[in-house]
């Protein structure tokens, strides 16, 4: 188990470079078993789910060289269709090698995401794509199995607008299948990232980032090399921990459009953002107000992944807000690891009513990656010391971060 301590109330100030996006560049090390051949991967962040990632290729027989930031990826000697169980399991992703395992290899065997989670994160949408597009669809034994009898581009309506499957779909139907389109596909700038990356290397793909995706099938995928873009989830929670205990920073290397959602929440609480063509600069004053009303809902609406790190601010701030969670079912867990440092927050269902106060360092523990983030940034605000255990979460996502909270004048350490 890995441990921060942080020490709250300072001002911070600083520059940091947002890291390559996570969520981007799962889809596309798994995209690289498409072609057979080699792909340069540049601004790859160096986290624990790109390691995951690069063990699942390595056991399927795959070359893999990673470099600085740069991922280079031969996946010529593949020799396995089976990702085997503990792989699944250390990274819920994984799924997402689904689709380019089947084009590749005719085949392919995963086992079942596990337990109560699969309650949470279902892979229906997914398999009722494939089965659509003539994949044979097989569960048994906690395994799912699938097989490429005869692949065809169909007209696929997702019931929701599901990024993995709009993903999975896309490497699946890249490649020698006629016609696909993809009818309430998400819209994430991780779809359009995905999309260049596909068309870097000869595929055909049109309409991305809107709600209308068409991939016209080609028969050969070539090299590739591709440069991810930049995390909006990382950059938002630099944004968020401005606002948490006052100070400034500028956020370089982002897209300011992937966070505007966030930025015009924040600035509602009373932080000012200068936007550029590639970072921000944020600054607040030391109690921030809270917004009355914050709902996640699909891109552009404000994103799931920052709801616990809008809470932390808002649990500091003067005033009372509400959070309607919209994506995922029970994604409060970081509320009960808050009110042990003060905060007053009462879960309904999938509304949290916040009444902000002033948070005091506690021993808290990370539920997940995102609730890992929330902590550190409520710990900022708070007054005293706070001992966050469960960074190994933290780690899935952020890269370097003490690192990079100690280059905005935040005062953390690891105690590993
Ligand atoms: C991705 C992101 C995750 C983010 C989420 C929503 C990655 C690696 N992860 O997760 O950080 O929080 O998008 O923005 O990119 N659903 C089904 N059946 C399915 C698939 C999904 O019911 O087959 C439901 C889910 O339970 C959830 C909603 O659809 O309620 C959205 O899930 P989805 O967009 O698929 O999330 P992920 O791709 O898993």
């Amino acid at each position: 188990m890995s441990c921060v301590k942080v020490v709250g109330k300072k001002c911070i100030g600083g520059t940091v470079c947002a890291q390559g996006c996570k969520n981007s560049v799962l889809p596309i090390i798994a995209a690289t078993l498409l072609n057979g051949g080699q792909n340069i991967i540049h601004n790859c962040p160096r986290l624990s789910d790109v390691y995951a990632a690069i063990d699942i290729l390595r056991a399927l027989g795959v070359n893999v060289v990673f470099s600085g930031n740069t991922l280079i990826i031969n996946s010529e000697g593949i020799n396995s269709d089976t990702i085997r169980p503990d792989l699944m399991k250390a990274m819920r992703s994984s799924v997402i090698f689904l689709g380019p395992m089947l084009s590749r290899l005719g085949e392919a065997v995963i086992s079942m995401p596990g337990g109560c989670d699969i309650g949470k994160r279902p892979i229906d949408i997914h398999l009722m794509a494939f089965s659509k597009m003539g994949i044979s669809v097989v569960c048994e034994d906690g395994n799912i199995r699938c097989i490429k009898d005869r692949l065809r581009g169909e007209k696929i309506f997702l019931p929701k607008p599901s990024v993995g499957a709009t993903e999975n779909i896309m490497l699946l139907a890249c490649k020698g299948s006629g016609v696909t389109t993809i009818i309430n596909a998400a819209r994430e700038p991780e779809i359009i990232d995905l999309q260049n990356f596909l068309n870097s290397m000869g595929a055909r793909i049109f309409g991305a980032g809107t709600s209308e995706i068409t991939i016209y099938s080609v028969n050969k995928l070539d090299n590739s090399e591709y440069t991810v873009m930049p995390d909006r989830i990382e950059a938002a929670t630099y944004c968020c921990a401005v606002a948490a205990c006052g100070g400034y920073a500028e956020i370089k290397n982002i897209v300011p459009e992937h966070i505007e959602s966030v930025l015009s929440i924040l600035e509602k609480s009373g932080s000012s953002v200068v936007r550029y063509p590639s970072s921000v600069y944020i600054s607040s004053g030391n109690v921030p107000q809270c917004v009355s009303y914050v709902s996640t809902g699909p891109y552009p609406a404000f994103p799931t992944d920052v709801q616990s790190i809008i809470m932390s601010v808002m649990s500091l701030s003067s005033g009372e807000g509400v959070i309607v969670e919209n994506i995922f079912e029970n994604r409060f867990g970081h509320a009960q690891q808050l009110k042990k440092m003060g905060a007053d927050i009462r879960v309904s269902d999938k509304k949290a009513f916040i009444r902000g106060k002033k948070l005091y360092g506690a021993e808290v523990s990370a539920c997940d990656l995102r609730s890992g983030a929330a902590l550190i940034v409520a710990a900022l605000g708070s007054c005293g010391e706070t001992i966050i255990s469960n960074c190994q979460y933290i780690d899935r996502g952020y890269e370097d971060f003490e690192d990079k909270f100690k280059s905005l004048g935040v005062d953390i350490e690891r105690m590993d």
